[in-house]
Formats: C-alpha cells, structure tokens, sequence
C-alpha cells in the first residue's frame, strides 16, 4: 500500500505549468510576465526582460505556466522556444537554438553542413531570419548565468549576436527573457547587453505562510485523502525553514522535497499517514540536501579545508571518550593548512599558502560551519559547528564531483 497517488507530483524538476490546482498563485509576478507575452501576440516582439529572485521562489515555474497559457490561448506568433542553459557554454546554447530554430526547407544540404563543420551556429541563426523576415520567435533562456559565469566562456556575446539581428533583417525577429538566480547577475552582463536590459521581474523568497500553502496544495493532489493533515504540514515547514541556511530559507523546492521524503518514510514503515516521526527524518535529509546544494557552490580549495577539518575532528575525537559532543575538538590553523595541503597534493591541485587559509576560514565562519573557539599564544582554534556525520556525507558526495 501506498499514500502516494501521483508521484510526479512530489518531484521538484517536474514541470507543473498544466496543473494550474497546484499552485499557489503569485499574482504580482503572473501580471508582469502575462504582460510581456501580451506584447508579443500584439506586435511579435517584447523588450529583453530579466526574471530574478533566490532559487525556488518559482520562477522557472511561473514563466513556464504563463507561457503554457499564451500558447494555449492560439496567438498570432506561436513560436516559443525554451532553453534551459544549466551546464552548457554559450556555444552550446547557440547550437541549440539554431536546432530549434531550422527548417529543412531554409537551407540547402550544402549550407548546413557548412554550418556544421565550422560550428557556426550564430551566423546559422542570423541566416534563418535573413530568409524568414517575417519570423517572431520569443526566446526564454532559463538558468542563464550558467554559459556567462562559465570559466573560459565566450560570456554573454550569444545574448549580444541575437541582440544584433534586426541589424541585418531590418525587423525585430526576437524577443528574449533571461531567467537567473544569481542576483548579482546584471553586473556580469557586459554594456552591449546591458544597455537592452529594462524590464525586471522580481521574485522575493517566500514567507513560512506561502511555503505551507505551495505544500498543503502539492500534498492534496499527489498523496491519498486522510494521509496528512495540516498541523504535521505546519511542522514540516517550520522544520525544513529552521534546518536551511539563511538563503534557502524562501526555497519552495525544499518543503516539496520534504513532502516526498516524508511520504516515502511513511509508505516504507507501513503508515497510512505522515506523522511528526516520518517529518523528523525527513527533515535529516533535508538538512543533507541543503548542506550539500550550499557546498557546490563554494570552491573547492573551500570544500578541501572543511574535509581537512572533519579528519582532524575525528582523529581528535578519539581521545574525547564520546564527550566530543560538548567539546567539540579544537584545531590550529597550521594543522588545518598541513592536511588541506596534503589532500590537495594527493588530488593534484596546487596547494594554498596561510594567507588563503585565513580567507577560507573567514568564509565557513560566516556560513556558520566552523566557529573560532579560542586564541592561544596568539593563534587561533577552530572547531566545527555542523553535525559531523550530516557534513562528511554532504562533503564526500560533492568531492565526488570533482574527481
Ligand atoms: N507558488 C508555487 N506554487 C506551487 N509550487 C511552487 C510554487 N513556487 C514554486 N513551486 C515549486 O517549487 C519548486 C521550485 O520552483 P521553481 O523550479 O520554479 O524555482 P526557481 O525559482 O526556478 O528556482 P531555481 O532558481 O533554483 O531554478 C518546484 O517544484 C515548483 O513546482
Ligand atoms: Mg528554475
């Protein structure tokens, strides 16, 4: 037996823009997205806008549902192409976009292999419209930051070519909409795009009120009648709020996934509901996930400190006789430096001098990993603040990537 009745549903990447029942509306934001792509059904183009807001605050859902809705409303201009950038370089997107973009009919085999062989998708994409004047297409690149912070990248000079189109068709071909998380993201952007850039739609992490809402909603159409009830929901969000750093504190994506996890545990022990048990483990790995998402977004100079930190605690901890709870063990900043060095020997990466350590250290004191404890002689000590056995994991599975 199962309380699970629509799986799919508990999945955060799943794409919900036709299960209007199961959102919880964000009017400000659906207004200003509706209006953009009332622009394109009446004059076939809308300014570059920018979507902005912290991860899981629904953006990717939101623009989705709204353009779901235009196309489903049979528009004039029909061509709404969705690109997710996540891990692709600017080329990549180009490559994309032009797949998307080509008719067989516009180009003779000749062309396209030409295209093909010199990978030059940007000039391929100038030439559809060259010989499609009349073509409105509305681009929505989700995850932008991606191809532009990408190391080594060609930045955001594929944003700038699309810019540039109506400069040899004479008409304003495309229109495009930039998703992002990173807020910072417009000062990457270099003057030739950013000039284009006016219109801004926010999206402001969510209150506890919202969370609980977006979670009794998902809870309602993908679990069975009876198998939760609302003051178990309360504590769920309350828990997972309380668990998550500060800037995931508005992410929707967390209290889905608690739902799912919280549903699995049930279904495994034989409930036939969520209970405040099957939340408290949920809430566990809750607590992993967020630590691990934190980590892969810091260097892995910092990540090879914090595994540097955790051995040293265990080493130490064996003299604790189990007190290490209490006391949590404390360590020098030169046997930090010894053992980080010494890993990233071993993984072949260059070696960071006391200064950087200092910077590293600064840094996990602020995301609240490890905490200054004491100074002797003039140095300091550290220990770590995390639940030790939460961290290893969350460390390990993110080292894992590197290798
Ligand atoms: N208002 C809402 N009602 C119902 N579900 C929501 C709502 N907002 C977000 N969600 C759900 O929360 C999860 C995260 O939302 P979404 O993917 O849209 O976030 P995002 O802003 O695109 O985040 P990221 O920046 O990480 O890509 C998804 O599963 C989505 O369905
Ligand atoms: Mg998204």
């Amino acid at each position: 037996m199962t309380i699970i009745v629509k799986p799919e549903l508990l999945n955060p990447d799943y794409p919900i823009e036709a299960f209007s029942e199961v959102l919880y509306p964000r009017e400000e934001q659906i207004k200003q997205l509706n209006n953009i792509f009332k622009e394109f059904g009446e004059y076939g183009h809308f300014q570059l806008s920018l979507v902005l807001g912290l991860p899981g605050t629904g953006k990717t859902t939101f623009v989705r549902y709204v353009a779901y809705n235009y196309l489903k409303s049979n528009p004039r201009y029909k061509e709404v192409y969705y690109i997710n950038c996540k891990n692709l370089s600017g080329r990549a997107v180009e490559k994309t976009l032009f797949f998307k973009l080509y008719k067989p009919s516009l180009f003779n085999e000749f062309e396209l292999k030409d295209i093909q062989r010199n990978k030059s998708w940007s000039y391929g994409i100038t030439r559809i419209f060259e010989k499609e004047k009349d073509r409105r297409v509305a681009l929505i690149f989700d995850e932008v930051d991606y191809p532009i912070f990408l190391k080594n990248s060609i930045g955001d000079r594929f944003l700038h070519s699309l810019i540039r189109i109506p400069e040899s068709t004479g008409n304003l071909n495309v229109s495009i909409l930039l998703i992002t998380n990173k807020l910072k993201f417009r000062l990457k952007l270099s003057d030739e795009v950013r000039q284009f850039l006016f219109y801004n739609i926010k999206f402001p992490p969510y209150h506890t009120g919202d969370l609980l809402e977006i979670v009794k909603r998902r809870a309602t159409f993908s679990l069975k009648k009876g198998s939760w009830d609302i003051d178990v929901l309360a504590y769920l969000v309350k828990k997972v709020v309380e668990v998550t750093s500060e800037q995931n504190q508005g992410n929707a994506r967390y209290v889905i996934k608690a739902l799912r996890y919280a549903s699995i545990l049930a279904d495994e022990q034989h409930k036939d509901k969520i209970d405040y048990d099957t939340v408290d483990m949920a809430i566990q790995q809750i607590k992993r996930d967020s630590i691990t998402d934190d980590l892969r977004t810091i260097p892995l100079s910092h990540l090879v400190t914090i595994k540097a930190m955790i051995l040293l605690h265990r080493e130490k901890s064996k003299l604790r006789a189990g007190l290490e709870a209490f006391y949590p063990p404390e360590m020098s900043s030169s046997e930090i430096l010894h053992l980080t060095n010494k890993i990233l020997s071993e993984m072949g990466k260059k070696n960071i001098s006391y200064r950087n350590l200092n910077y590293i250290l600064s840094d996990l004191q602020k995301s609240d990993i490890i905490k200054k404890t004491n100074t002797v002689k003039n140095k300091y000590l550290y220990c770590i603040t995390e639940d030790i056995d939460i961290l290893e994991k969350a460390v390990d599975e993110v080292l894992k990537e590197y290798l």
